[in-house]
């Protein structure tokens, strides 16, 4: 039988290989799909569909608890762990077979099967070879390991592992206060876990603006957890009911003792057996490297998402797939344009950004004003019973054009969208103010930030955050 030849192939089926495989095959290519795992990939099964599955288990406890306070009279609240787990999969599950039912209600055929590249027009599924006009890879990223004694330890354990335990840990240190590390730390200081993290920076979760991480810190202090920042870990040993994280920091050599230990030091792309090397292509230490249509060095090979070693976010995982596709299917020449890239992070309470922060707005050198406003002004977050969180709107002095968002607070993450939209289609904040907003509602909140920057937001007299303190 001769060679079926595919106008693309496709390697990973995670955010980025699905979606990439879906829009070919929508534009009418012939499209093979390689995956040797489940389909959705580190997003779907490992990563943020089952943490925010469990993020909202125990924000329905945290309500819970609160029932009093509503008027609602609740008692025994307590977390069924094995139930919340079994959700957290049922979620994942009902998901993966929405995106199989896709590939194949699309006629991707998807082989199933670890894939190597062959030649630059073939590539091999456990040895099954089949052959394609072009390739894209897509095999995202693992979490990195770092040289430190003692990570090797029964105990010590990645995002991985923490998603498929099967008890609440009383105690836990997270090593690397990033993204991972700081959702961890809210779902399972939530359930009564004892939470240290140990971050080796002045500050965690490093992408995020600086005054916000710095108020977040703060809220979860001050609900118990324990934020080591500049500390340098040194190793983990054995101790006593649990394991001993040793760290550095420039009040000199401490300690935290947990059951368990969390490594969330950032991931790294993941390119193993791919015999890359073999094909020449060009790598960027362990990312592959790539120009801005996303194309490698090799003549039809190009490379999407966390593998490019770029910005590890699933949503531009899945619009690097559909910049390759359009580029390999020659529909119309498309360059990358990350300008405008909302992040969410879904610790309790959210925080999510779009934009430039404060730091890199003023290292542009661009002059700038700050419009903030506090949610426990907005009328809607009373409503909620959820006022801590602000809205912060970097705009231009001079022209008022949005430089950044930054939010933090209820459905901080979905309210993202309005600003995102705003930057992208270079909306001034006098756009937003005189754009009326639907009342009571939290994206209001957004809108008196904007006023706040211009001459001042309509719901607050004063100005309390202007200095820090517990206004929010
Ligand atoms: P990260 O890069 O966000 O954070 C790693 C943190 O570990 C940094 O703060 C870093 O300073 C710290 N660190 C590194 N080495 C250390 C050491 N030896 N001791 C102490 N601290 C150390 O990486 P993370 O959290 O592992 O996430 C990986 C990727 O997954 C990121 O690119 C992130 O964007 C993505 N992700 C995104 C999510 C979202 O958008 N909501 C959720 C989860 C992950």
């Amino acid at each position: 039988m001769p060679d079926v030849e595919y106008d693309i192939a496709v390697v990973g089926g995670g955010p980025g290989g699905y979606v990439a495989a879906l829009r070919a095959a929508q534009l009418g290519a012939k499209v093979v799909l390689a995956e040797k795992d489940k389909v959705g990939g580190t997003c779907l099964n490992r990563g943020c569909i089952p943490v925010k599955a469990m993020t909202r288990s125990v924000e329905v406890f945290l309500d819970a608890k609160r029932g009093e306070e509503f008027g609602v009279k609740v008692s025994g609240v307590e977390v069924d762990f094995p139930k919340l787990m079994a959700r957290k999969q049922q979620v994942v599950d009902r998901l993966v077979s929405g995106v199989e039912g896709l590939l194949q209600g699309s006629n991707v055929t998807v082989m199933r099967g670890s894939a190597k590249l062959a030649s630059p027009r073939r590539i091999a599924v456990d040895g099954k070879e089949v052959a394609a006009k072009k390739i894209i890879i897509a095999t995202g990223s693992v979490p990195s390991r770092v040289p430190i004694p003692g990570l090797d330890l029964p105990g010590v354990i990645t995002s991985d592992d923490l998603l498929q335990t099967n008890r609440v840990p009383a105690s836990l240190v997270i090593i690397g206060g990033g993204v991972i590390g700081m959702e961890f730390a809210s779902i399972f200081a939530a359930m009564g876990t004892k939470v240290t993290v140990v971050e080796m920076l002045p500050l965690i979760m490093p992408p995020v603006d600086e005054e916000l991480a710095r108020r977040f810190t703060q809220i979860v202090r001050r609900q118990g957890m324990s934020i080591v920042t500049g500390a340098k870990v040194t190793g983990v040993k054995q101790a006593e009911g649990g394991l001993d994280v040793a760290y550095e920091t420039s009040s000199g050599a401490q300690s935290a003792k947990a059951e368990i230990v969390l490594v969330s030091v950032g991931r790294s792309p993941y390119t193993d057996g791919l015999g890359l090397a073999e094909v020449g292509i060009t790598m960027n230490r362990r990312a592959i490297a790539v120009n801005d249509h996303l194309q490698t060095n090799i003549d039809g090979v190009y490379a999407i998402g966390d593998v490019t070693g770029r910005i590890m976010l699933a949503h531009v995982a899945s619009y690097d797939g559909e910049v390759a596709v359009e580029n390999a299917l020659g529909k119309h020449s498309q360059a990358t344009d990350y300008r405008v890239v909302p992040s969410v992070i879904y610790t309790i309470p959210e925080i999510s950004g779009v934009g430039l922060t404060e730091k890199q707005a003023r290292e542009r050198g661009t002059p700038f004003k700050v419009g903030r406003f506090p949610l426990s002004a907005s009328g809607r977050a009373q409503t909620l019973g959820e006022t801590t969180g602000m809205m912060k709107v970097i705009a231009d002095t001079e022209t008022k054009e949005l430089l950044g968002v930054h939010m933090m607070g209820p459905r901080a993450c979905d309210l993202i969208a309005e600003a995102a939209l705003a930057i992208k289609l270079e909306a001034t904040a006098q756009d937003i103010a005189e754009t009326i907003h639907a009342h009571p509602t939290l994206p209001e909140a957004f809108r008196e930030a904007t006023l706040e920057h211009l001459d001042g937001a309509i719901h607050v007299l004063s100005r309390p955050w202007a200095t820090p303190g517990p206004s929010m």
